[in-house]
């Protein structure tokens, strides 16, 4: 036991300081770069608009939007509002790029959140759902497609023996919730400041002060007997865990084996094997949130890349291929908690419906043929450093790296282990990155809160665009 966790560490370090994993300081590190300093890069753009950038259609669609849905959109981050500005107003997206209904194109890193994975409207998807679709779009019944992902998603996932699918990450992570406490007997839970698992009550307690610790609730409407179990750590900080396991009664301990939800911050080497000893040493169940790094960040997930397996898992986005869908699984004996095998309730009229399980079992299919990982990691290793050697040359505090297909960076010296670090951004500096970005056709996360992602539609000449624009960007900031 002592040695396989010990080969984990090292393996876990090993990962985090090869190739697979780049993480790098540019403000600090990169200062040869900046003396030799090449600013003038625009020879290279092939993105940059000939005529004025104009969203004068967008504008008109948010205004209205406005007036009939709060804030104007069906999700928050999507309103610009960390970044300023109104959002652009999509038309249509194919492979590595959208368009906006003014006819912009943009390279697009966002990839609708995550599921984008093989590309935006991939043919081979579209025409398995469209096939699929001709039998219909809802049951409501046992389908045979559901046993097709869910083999697909056991083979692939270390911790996952059984499944049960969910329409999003955040009925996933509900479900997930009720799980832990209802198999442990236990009511409280670990999570970490930054972490984001859905915007289910018990999970409303998030970053940023000392209120979170207590268990007050982020959002009014939450109230405070739905966030009195959850206790909040610091991630990358195995000491902060174990003071509040200490406590007692906990029944589980949540989080984002990667993070993405407070920009890109990947785990310390030996803090993933630390929290599986923890909570083995105080009888608590793991749980990786692998909603966002499932399938992205190695074909079985995080879990697999780092070689640390919990006890839960959940999954949403790419098992979807761009339709709702969200999955908890794991251990056969957990699992079977849940009704009608056992007596926690969770259930969904259109949970497993035969579309969404059709484009998240040929979205996997394309991620199995071989060099798609590889793709994702040199494209995306690629584009990281271009960005940070561009914010480095001029003049900027930048930090960040890559994991294969998710990306993120900080302005900021770093180095950046949790989001207490992250909040040392200049947030200011990256709105004005952002619009610019935008304006040079390249479609960023609305937030430096946010990670970033490529897909295998992604070129090495998109990249290179990116990077030319952004050292145009950068120098201007
Ligand atoms: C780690 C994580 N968990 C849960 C969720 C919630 O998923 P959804 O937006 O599908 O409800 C997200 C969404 O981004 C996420 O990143």
């Amino acid at each position: 036991m002592q040695a396989t966790a010990l080969s984990c560490v090292l393996a876990a370090f090993l990962a985090l300081s090869g190739s697979e994993t780049e993480a790098f300081s540019a403000g600090s590190a990169f200062a040869g770069v900046r003396a030799r300093g090449a600013r003038a890069t625009n020879g290279r753009m092939s993105m940059v608009a000939a005529t004025k950038y104009n969203t004068a259609k967008s504008e008109a669609i948010f205004t209205e939007a406005k007036d009939l849905m709060p804030g104007g959109v069906s999700s928050p981050v999507r309103a610009f509002k960390s970044v300023g500005g109104n959002p652009i107003v999509f038309d249509k997206v194919k492979g590595a790029y959208s368009w906006d209904v003014d006819g912009n194109k943009y390279i697009d890193y966002v990839g609708s959140w995550g599921p984008a994975i093989v590309g935006h409207a991939h043919d081979e998807v579209l025409d398995a759902v469209k096939a699929t679709m001709d039998k219909g779009t809802s049951f409501g019944a046992p389908c045979a497609l559901e046993n097709e992902l869910a083999k697909k998603v056991i083979e692939a996932v270390p911790s996952v023996e059984m499944v049960r699918f969910t329409n999003s990450g955040t009925e996933a992570c509900m479900g997930m919730l009720r799980l832990v406490r209802a198999f442990t007997g236990k009511e409280k839970i670990i999570k970490f400041n930054g972490c984001y698992h859905g915007h289910a009550d018990g999970f409303l307690v998030q970053a940023g002060s000392g209120i979170a610790t207590l268990g007050l609730p982020d959002s009014p409407g939450v109230p405070q007997g739905a966030t009195a179990g959850t206790l909040v750590a610091k991630y990358n900080d195995l000491a902060s865990v174990e003071e509040l396991l200490k406590t007692g009664g906990v029944a589980a301990v949540v989080l984002e084996p990667v993070v993405g939800n407070s920009g890109f911050i990947p785990p310390q080497p030996g803090f993933l094997q630390g929290l599986r000893d923890l909570t083995n040493q105080y009888d608590a169940l793991l749980v990786f949130d692998e909603v966002m790094t499932g399938f992205r960040i190695a074909y079985g997930c995080a879990q697999a890349h780092f070689g640390v397996t919990p006890d839960v898992t959940t999954l949403g986005k790419v098992i979807g291929g761009g339709l709702p869908v969200g999955a908890y699984g794991g251990r056969r004996d957990i699992m079977e908690m849940v009704a009608p095998a056992g007596p926690m309730y969770q259930a969904g009229t259109l949970s497993g419906n035969p579309l969404a399980m059709m484009a998240g079992i040929k979205t996997m299919e394309i991620l199995q043929r071989p060099g798609s990982y590889e793709h994702l990691d040199k494209v995306t290793s690629k584009l990281i450093k271009g960005i940070l050697s561009a914010g480095a040359d001029a003049g900027h505090d930048v930090c960040g790296g890559s994991i294969s297909g998710m990306f993120g960076f900080f302005f900021a010296k770093g180095p950046v282990y949790s989001f207490e670090d992250a909040q040392t951004s200049d947030l200011a500096k990256f709105g004005r990155w952002h619009r610019a970005m935008l304006e040079k056709g390249v479609y960023l996360a609305p937030s430096q809160y946010e990670a970033g992602f490529t897909s295998l539609a992604h070129t090495e000449a998109d990249i290179d665009a990116t990077i030319a624009a952004a050292k145009d960007v950068m120098s201007s900031l």
